[in-house]
């Protein structure tokens, strides 16, 4: 009888993650920028795509594609297979119970934009709240602004604190039976916080509310499990973990979404028409009015691949390595102020040099091959907080070496001679 090998062999450990190979996966990190060879530390903005994703997408546009759910040709149905394909891919990377709930979007923003219209705005009312926090992107922000200018309803803020922390007691004191929703980011985009989301819901939950979570920041850097963090609705992008621009995710609980109106009108969110009345598509279609961004799909797909291929928790961990490298390195430059200094942080690290505005710091960091982001990174409440307008933010992905990080601070270091 053969051996069982999972019962007598030692567990076999894992080989140590190389972020050089990993890094020749993704040909554009080949260019070379002002003659230097790129250091891309903006992954947080967009992320790099790899071959595997490169391939998949030109795979698919050159041997598949057709419109999805309308042909009974051949093509249309290998397209609808490849689409439907990636939603099933996406329901077993976050953990969703059902398919119903994967929603294609394209991007974070417009997933939220989706719950804040379909779900909010039929509901809520004067003496309604929404809370969401002071760590949000303008995406968290604008489109409950919106829904309480249409219906009344009111927004309130949790605070933070001068490391860049929710004050998660403070969340808490101004939940209410008032509060219909709260709508936090699960990794703050200009600071990189990782916030108590598990908390955050039960929080919400006992209060009756239901969450919406900003996951963009997330899904790149550790595994989500939308069922184990109990969230209603969970919005992420693509082109943040490693697949092309224009496709995103919104996860909604079956019975949410199930009860909310459709969004946009139009083909394929429809089971019929006629000039009195339409009904609508079973979920997920009811929410994905015309003709979808299908080979976007099949680049998620294809990263969610790459990425569980390689391994989230090792790319975490190496990206966690990186950022406290990086983090020390330059706490030591004079004239550096690290803004976003949270005990549980995720790739972000977002800083200023004193005297020097974050463009200007940026510009000389280009020059050198460098690219970080430089703004406010449409977070422009955070900015307010620390009183600056802007910060410099290098962010981390799975390609970044500790060689990166060596030219960064060099980088930053020749900036400071530049601006003395
Ligand atoms: N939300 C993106 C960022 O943080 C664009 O840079």
């Amino acid at each position: 009888m053969a051996a069982d090998a999972s019962i007598l062999t030692p567990a076999t450990p894992a080989p140590p993650y190389d972020a050089a190979r990993v890094r020749r996966d993704f040909p554009i990190l080949a260019t070379h920028v002002s003659g230097h060879p790129l250091v891309y530390l903006d992954s947080a903005a967009s992320s790099q795509q790899p071959l595997a994703v490169l391939r998949a997408v030109e795979d698919y546009a050159t041997h598949s594609h057709a419109n999805v759910h309308r042909g009974v040709h051949a093509l249309s149905q290998a397209a609808t297979a490849a689409f439907e394909g990636a939603r099933e891919r996406v329901r077993r990377f976050i953990a969703a119970p059902s398919t119903r709930e994967i929603v294609f979007v394209r991007g974070t923003t417009e997933a939220i934009n989706l719950v804040a219209q379909a779900y909010a705005r039929p509901r809520f009312g004067p003496g309604d709240e929404i809370l969401i926090t002071a760590l949000e992107h303008h995406a968290n922000i604008v489109p409950w602004q919106m829904v309480c200018e249409q219906t009344g309803c009111t927004l309130k803020v949790a605070p933070i604190n001068r490391r860049g922390e929710l004050l998660t007691e403070e969340l808490e004191q101004l939940l209410s039976p008032r509060t219909r929703l709260v709508a936090i980011a699960h990794v703050s985009n200009a600071l990189g916080t990782v916030l108590p989301v598990k908390r955050i819901v039960d929080a919400a939950h006992a209060q009756g509310a239901v969450v919406v979570v900003d996951g963009a920041q997330a899904v790149p850097h550790a595994r989500v499990d939308v069922r184990a963090l109990g969230a209603d609705f969970y919005a992420f992008s693509g082109h943040k973990m490693y697949a092309p621009t224009g496709i995103g995710v919104l996860y909604a609980r079956e019975e949410l979404l199930g009860a909310m109106p459709p969004w946009q009108g139009g083909g394929d969110m429809i089971r019929t028409v006629s000039f009195e009345k339409s009904t609508w598509n079973e979920l997920p279609w009811r929410f994905e009015a015309g003709t979808p961004n299908i080979s976007g799909a099949v680049g998620l797909a294809a990263a969610m691949d790459y990425l569980e291929d390689l391994g989230i928790e090792a790319v975490a961990a190496h990206e966690s390595r990186l950022l406290a490298l990086a983090t020390a390195e330059l706490a030591r430059l004079p004239g550096i102020t690290l803004v976003g200094t949270a005990a549980r942080k995720a790739s972000v690290l977002s800083f200023t040099l004193a005297g020097v505005h974050a463009h200007d710091l940026g510009t000389i960091l280009d020059t050198q091959g460098v690219a970080v982001r430089t703004g406010h990174h449409c977070a422009m409440p955070v900015m307010t907080f620390f009183g600056i307008p802007a910060t410099a933010r290098a962010s981390f992905g799975c390609y970044n070496t500790e060689e990166d990080v060596a030219r960064f601070i060099a980088a930053v270091a020749r900036a400071r001679e530049v601006f003395a």
